[in-house]
């Protein structure tokens, strides 16, 4: 089946956080602007229809109209395990055992989860910035401290500091690194070597890993995603899939954790106790994994082209804006600095004058972040095209 990308899918009036709930996205400080003419385009969620195998499952869920509470297991619903270990095993090389899925409702719950059962209040944690917000929040919010191994950004590529980086895992206070891959705003999706080196440092220094990968699927045509699992024997490591990113499906909160040692794995599920996943989620996933391979060919495509798109427009309307093509993610991290404006004076800018609502480089890097902002692409091209308009008039002359 042909999918069109381009349709204008209508999200107002459907609780959408990016869409309907501007009063909510004031109170988080992203904008001081939110109407009806405001483009969001600042958080990774697709303004597309899903594939059609979903909504054909999901349907029957409604058709059977029960809605009680819902479980999977390796040995009653094998056909959920299948349906993960088959889709890794097909894309990947990657062999999971059925008994090391384990389901959390989030990925971001699952990184909190995994802070709470394996580090105390206080531990380092170990992250890479500029990141996904999230990250912080999640390390503050549980009371551990923030260990930072700065990224290098040469001309807006970006490399891990592997020098930096052993030093901050060999504290004996860091405890746990959250690898970001592909990594979120960067759009760096690290190669084989990269991460071995990274997994062979925390192994040295008995630093767990936990890999959010849910982007993994979401890489260029031209590139190859590695699982740091398929790279290394390290038994110190939780791998976080999702369907929630690939699949548009991040209201379903479906995420399913691998933990390989068995250990480990009794260890987080004692702590965060058993997570029920609702007969919408359980129906999305297998007939995600099972069907939607077409989909997300065409999506991906269509996102390849779209990112194609920005850099080309970034380059006749502002050439000043420096703006790398990301190997994996659909998002564009962008580099305003070269106009020599104030945060403030660009933000306003985007936000305010062009109501275009990304998200700004500060709140991925308090430190070098200024002067970066964030957009997620996958709109249809009329919208992105109506969003860089607007930013680009703002910016005319300058
Ligand atoms: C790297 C990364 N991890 C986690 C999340 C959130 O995932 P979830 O909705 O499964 O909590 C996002 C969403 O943008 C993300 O980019």
């Amino acid at each position: 089946m042909k999918y069109n990308f381009d349709e204008e899918v209508e999200r107002r009036g459907s609780y959408s956080t990016k869409w309907d709930c501007g009063s909510l996205l004031k109170e988080m400080g992203l904008t001081e602007r939110f109407d009806g003419s405001t483009i969001p385009v600042f958080t990774a969620d697709m303004d597309f229809h899903c594939a059609k195998p979903i909504q054909d499952a999901l349907a029957r869920v409604v058709e059977h109209n029960v809605y009680g509470y819902t479980a999977i297991s390796p040995h009653d619903t094998p056909e959920y395990y299948d349906a993960i270990i088959n889709w890794f095993k097909r894309r990947n090389h990657w062999e999971i055992q059925p008994e090391e899925i384990v389901y959390v409702n989030g990925t971001v719950e699952a990184v909190k989860q995994a802070i709470l059962a394996f580090t105390k209040e206080g531990d380092g944690v170990l992250i890479n910035r500029p990141i996904y917000t999230p990250f912080t929040s999640t390390i503050l919010n549980t009371h551990r401290t923030v260990v930072n191994s700065q990224l290098i950004n040469s001309d807006g590529y970006y490399t891990v500091d592997f020098e930096d980086f052993e030093q901050k895992a060999a504290d004996d206070n860091t405890k746990l690194f959250i690898l970001c891959n592909p990594h979120n705003p960067t759009g760096r999706t690290w190669t084989p070597d990269e991460l071995t080196k990274m997994a062979q440092i925390c192994e040295k220094h008995h630093v767990l890993i936990v890999a959010d990968e849910i982007h993994g699927d979401l890489v260029r045509k031209d590139t190859i995603f590695t699982p740091l699992a398929t790279l290394t024997g390290y038994r110190s490591l939780i791998t976080c899939t999702a369907v929630n990113k690939t699949f548009n499906l991040a209201g379903l909160h479906a995420t399913n954790l691998v933990i390989p040692d068995p250990g480990l794995r009794e260890q987080f599920k004692n702590s965060c106790g058993m997570v029920l996943p609702s007969p919408f989620t359980v129906a999305a996933v297998i007939a995600a994994y099972n069907e939607g391979e077409e989909w997300l060919d065409q999506v991906k495509e269509y996102l390849d082209d779209s990112i194609d798109f920005v850099l080309e427009f970034l380059k006749e309307r502002m050439p000043k804006v420096k703006c790398r093509r990301p190997e994996g993610t659909y998002i564009l991290w962008m580099d305003f600095s070269a106009y020599c404006l104030s945060a403030e004076d660009i933000r306003r800018k985007i936000y305010v004058d062009a109501n275009v609502l990304l998200e700004s480089g500060p709140q991925f890097d308090s430190e070098f972040g200024e002067g970066f902002e964030r957009i997620c692409v996958p709109t249809r091209r009329a919208l992105l095209n109506e969003a860089f308009t607007r930013i680009a008039d703002q910016f005319e002359g300058l």
